[in-house]
């Protein structure tokens, strides 16, 4: 497969891919995805005492961006509920080389070594082969305006998706979050659930995709990498629980509903998102 080239070049500049692997689920993983070689280095067994700190900084990145959405995770959910069963993948930097910002959200001391992780995408094998549930998706781009790493996340993800060498994704996440925009670049997404009273935010909608080489590149935000997808029959506001409740109602009766797109921004908080049955 021939690499991946994100619109956003920085991505390929001085971020360095790295993966958190049980020496069991390693041979099951594709450490060259779209042939970039992961450095034995940045390999990362987390049952060795040695990955500690990088775990930690994982752990930071975690609390800046989950944080902030009121859902941050203990260590102990990243061991039991990540490391072991599934894996972590994601884009660092030589702590040397980081910005005076991003030292100080890591709370760096002056001779900080190692890697510092920017992103970070965390999936959990199914029952079905080559299914995989994304647990976890998170970026510091947002917050490192100056560092121009736009497209981060989505970069992050389409490399874990093929280290995890995944055919098909389920995830969940909230009808408002940002996080669409980079998921719909996976092509429609299947609604399993549009109201999900089992989340702790019930507005959480439950999704599944097939992933192919196409979804992936288009996901890595190749220029010209477009996928077919339906036209929209309704743009369903994330504020619009009676709606949610309503397609859920559907679902629950047999009908098949998907995501068709990205979703219309209207401010920070709100958004307005593509949907047809099929
Ligand atoms: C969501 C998150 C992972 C995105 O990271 P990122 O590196 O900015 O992602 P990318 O640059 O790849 O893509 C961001 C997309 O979101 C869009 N976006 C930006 N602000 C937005 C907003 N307020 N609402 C909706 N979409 C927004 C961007 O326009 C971009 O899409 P586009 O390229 O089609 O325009 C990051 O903000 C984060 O870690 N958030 C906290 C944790 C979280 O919510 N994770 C998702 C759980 S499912």
């Amino acid at each position: 497969m021939s690499p991946l080239r994100p619109e956003n070049s920085n991505l390929l500049q001085g971020l360095l891919p790295y993966v958190v692997v049980t020496p069991e689920n390693r041979p099951h993983f594709d450490l060259a995805p779209f042939g970039l070689a992961i450095a034995e280095a940045h390999v990362i067994d987390p049952l060795h005492t040695g990955s500690a700190p990088f775990l930690e900084r994982l752990e930071t990145l975690d609390g800046a961006t989950f944080g902030p959405e009121g859902m941050p995770m203990p260590r102990w959910v990243f061991f039991d509920g990540a490391e072991l069963p599934g894996g972590i993948v994601g884009l660092a930097r030589p702590a040397e080389n980081l910005s005076a910002r991003a030292r100080t959200l890591f709370k760096l001391p002056t001779d900080a070594a190692g890697l510092v992780p920017l992103s970070m995408f965390i999936a959990i094998p199914t029952f079905e082969p080559g299914e995989w549930m994304g647990h976890n998706l998170a970026s510091l781009g947002p917050m490192l305006p100056d560092a121009g790493l736009k497209g981060l996340a989505s970069y992050t993800k389409a490399l874990g998706l093929a280290v995890f060498r995944a055919r098909k994704q389920i995830g969940v996440t909230q009808w408002n979050s940002t996080a669409l925009a980079v998921h719909t670049r996976l092509g429609p997404l299947e609604l399993l659930s549009a109201w999900t009273p089992a989340h702790s935010e019930p507005w959480s909608l439950t999704y599944r995709v097939t992933i192919t080489e196409a979804a992936l590149r288009s996901l890595a935000r190749e220029p010209e990498a477009e996928l077919p997808r339906p036209e929209p029959e309704r743009w369903v506001h994330s504020d619009d629980h009676a709606t949610m409740k309503a397609l859920q109602v559907e679902i629950e009766a047999g009908a098949r509903y998907v995501i068709t797109g990205r979703p219309r921004i209207l401010d920070h908080e709100h958004l307005e998102v593509p949907v047809a049955r099929v």
